[in-house]
């Protein structure tokens, strides 16, 4: 077959938090993928990079006190162990913030704008008059309009499961500063998706056979278009609002100032800017890469972010004149121990990076999610008692012994040299390698739990080969050297054969065997041959240990206290904690609560939790504090505000000097649970130094 040249990608994470176990599973479907494709000779680039942009994330920089920039780069220098550590192939890894990326969503732009597929209309939004911006659904709360469940967000409520729209919210609430939203209207620029050559040219698209028939179904539903009472459309293909109005974290739209694209519209493009890095630095010529007729396009991705992938991409592919992907490649979610599905920010149940401090074998991790993974859009779960299980018994019982029963016959007995085969044992070598077609397209179409089983039923068969030969007890019988040469030669020709099918499920294991057999890489080609009789193999070294169930038992062990998601006792107890015990109102008075003016406010070198403030309580000096609210305030924020202090706490020396009373804050009892610390602040009137009962 000829070389064909494959761009793969995954989908892009949201450089808000670091990788949680459903992107490895992503990343390993993929990757086993891809090191198929190069095992059969093919030229493969595959790139991923961080998503940047967007509100949550300008939000989640200004709370953490770092420009976006700052935030995601931070994030980007910890993907490292990860891709390294679950041999993730990547190519390249870039970011959707670099230039590469900015040129050509405006390059995209400026193409589908010249095919007038871009409106601009005039929308009313909820805007936070504080904050001064317009706020994202998620960043808008308030009542249930339904069942009147309070802190519901504006686009569906989590006690009844309405769903509505923001404006629908009963007293509406910014998340971010607590003001009232107020509404305001903003011009929108709109992808016209519902122009009829978009929708012909995607009913083709999505319905030409390529998509995965359950994805492809679903696609179906969305051309459908339903008129709303109010003349707007709610179903089918709307126009996409593309815009979103500064202060955004994203790229600017040209010749509209103030105005950036929808994070959306920049992320996919990400998936061209990475490639493009990865030639420019290669001194290849991405223009011409992208020309290539042959070239072919696939995009790894979830079963969430299905219609970003099936509509917007494709469209703003075609009509700005580029190649459209060959294929979308979506499977379902990732759920451990029977767990509700991860929710993106908070990957819970099993961390990828405490399974590498606990010295767990990567492979087995890749070798387990592909026993379970095919070519649907389905979710699997991660069972740890499976697991184990599929790991020793079948990867290691099965297919590593088949090496260790046959390895030191050869270096002891016969100087590490393979010997002839006779007909028995060239009969079950041939039923191996005609099973390489059979394994290869199970590969080539993503059935990876069929391939795997294939290659388990042929390892059955090599070892009931050596349940009947018995080269142990060959080995103590007169006049037998030759059969035992033989017997254990086959094994390790057969050992051979199966590494070749197992190699894109465990590539480092792989490169251990080529090294014990002494032989170059293996490819899919190589199936086709035999080392042969005289073939020197090297010393056996134990290929891979079985899974300690200790290793288990610490991975899921619950993390520290702090870290725990709420239990039931802290969701009923408000704030997370139980209320402390009555005291009578003598008790209160001893606490001398005072007004306190925040004079100045400043970092404290050395330290990320403290602010050093000056505070005014009305007395002849000042009053040095320092408070743990690093983490929660800028201190030019807190400047010139009031608040409450306990006057008179004893003096307290701390390593940056002494700190004379305490600011009053609320948090929640885990503040992983709902992060956050919010320094109390009076009505306005309230003066330096009047008592607080
Ligand atoms: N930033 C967008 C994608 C932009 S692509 C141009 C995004 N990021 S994400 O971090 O939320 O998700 C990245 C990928 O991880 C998606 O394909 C998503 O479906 C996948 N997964 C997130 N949780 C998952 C599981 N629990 N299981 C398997 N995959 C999961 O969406
Ligand atoms: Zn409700």
């Amino acid at each position: 077959m000829s070389q064909r040249r494959l761009f793969v990608t995954t989908a892009l994470p949201y450089a808000n938090g670091n990788f949680h176990i459903g992107h490895i599973m992503e990343y390993i479907q993929a990757d086993i993928w891809v090191r198929f494709q190069r095992m059969q000779g093919h030229a493969v680039n595959f790139v991923g990079a961080d998503d940047a942009h967007g509100a949550p994330i300008m939000i989640a920089a200004e709370k953490a006190g770092k420009t976006p920039q700052q935030f995601v780069a931070d994030i980007a220098a910890g993907r490292k162990p990860y891709l390294d550590g679950f041999h993730i192939s990547f190519d390249n890894w870039h970011s959707t913030d670099a230039p590469e990326n900015h040129q050509l969503a405006q390059q995209i732009y400026r193409d589908l704008k010249k095919a007038g597929l871009i409106s601009t209309k005039t929308i009313e939004q909820f805007f936070d008059a504080e904050k001064n911006m317009f706020l994202p659904d998620r960043f808008i709360k308030g009542q249930c309009p339904k069942c009147g469940a309070k802190d519901q967000y504006g686009d569906n409520c989590e006690v009844c499961g309405a769903v509505y729209a923001p404006t629908d919210l009963i007293n509406p609430y910014s998340a971010l500063s607590g003001a009232t939203p107020v509404l305001k209207s903003s011009e929108h620029f709109f992808f016209r998706l519902s122009d009829p050559r978009c929708v012909e040219f995607l009913e083709q698209w999505t319905q030409d056979g390529k998509l995965q028939p359950e994805v492809a179904n679903k696609v179906k539903e969305w051309f459908s278009v339903r008129d709303n009472a109010d003349g707007t459309q709610s179903e089918g293909l709307g126009d996409w609002d593309i815009s979103r109005d500064a202060p955004y974290f994203g790229i600017e739209i040209p010749d509209a100032p103030g105005k950036y694209f929808y994070v959306w519209l920049d992320a996919p493009v990400g998936y061209l800017a990475s490639l493009k890095n990865l030639l420019d630095k290669r001194g290849e010529d991405y223009a011409a890469y992208m020309a290539d007729p042959a070239l072919e396009q696939y995009h790894f991705i979830g079963k969430d972010i299905v219609t970003f992938h099936t509509l917007f991409w494709p469209a703003m592919l075609h009509f700005s004149g580029r190649k459209t992907p060959d294929n979308v490649f979506v499977h379902g979610f990732l759920t451990v121990n029977n767990g509700e599905k991860m929710s993106k920010s908070r990957g819970t149940g099993l961390d990828p990076l405490k399974y590498l401090s606990l010295g767990m074998n990567p492979e087995w991790l890749r070798y387990y999610l592909a026993a379970k993974l095919n070519a649907r859009n389905e979710d699997i779960d991660f069972n740890a008692d499976d697991f184990m299980a599929r790991v020793n018994s079948d990867l290691v019982g099965k297919y590593i012994n088949i090496a260790s029963r046959a390895a030191g016959f050869i270096a002891k007995r016969f100087a590490g040299r393979l010997g002839e085969i006779s007909a028995d044992g060239d009969a079950l070598l041939s039923v191996l390698r005609d099973q390489s077609d059979t394994i290869t397209q199970l590969y080539e179409f993503r059935e990876f739990a069929k391939a795997l089983r294939e290659v388990m039923l042929l390892a059955d068969r090599v070892n009931a080969y050596v349940d009947q030969n018995k080269p142990w007890e060959l080995a103590k019988k007169e006049g037998m050297d030759t059969r035992l040469q033989d017997v254990c030669t086959v094994c390790i020709e057969a050992f051979r054969l199966l590494t070749i099918y197992l190699k894109p499920v465990l590539p480092a294991l792989g490169a251990q065997v080529e090294n014990f057999l002494k032989t170059a890489p293996l490819g899919f080609a190589d199936a086709a041959v035999l080392l042969g009789s005289g073939h020197l193999i090297g010393d056996y070294a134990h290929l891979m240990q079985r899974v300690d169930i200790k290793q288990l038992d610490a991975l899921f062990e619950p993390p520290a206290q702090a870290e725990q998601a709420p239990t039931a006792i802290e969701s009923i107890a408000p704030g997370g904690e139980e209320m402390a015990p009555v005291i009578t109102i003598d008790d209160f008075s001893k606490i001398d609560l005072r007004i306190a003016r925040i004079v100045n406010c400043e970092a404290v070198e050395g330290s990320t939790k403290l602010l050093r403030l000056t505070l005014d309580v009305g007395e002849a000096t000042l009053r040095n504090v320092f408070s743990g609210i690093a983490s929660a305030y800028k201190p030019e924020d807190l400047i010139g505000k009031h608040t409450v202090m306990v006057a008179n706490l004893a003096p307290r020396k701390m390593k940056f000097g002494i700190s004379e009373g305490m600011v009053l804050a609320a948090s929640h009892a885990n503040e992983k649970a709902q992060p956050g610390i919010f320094v109390l602040e009076p009505l306005p009137g309230a003066q330096p130094g009047m008592r607080v009962r």
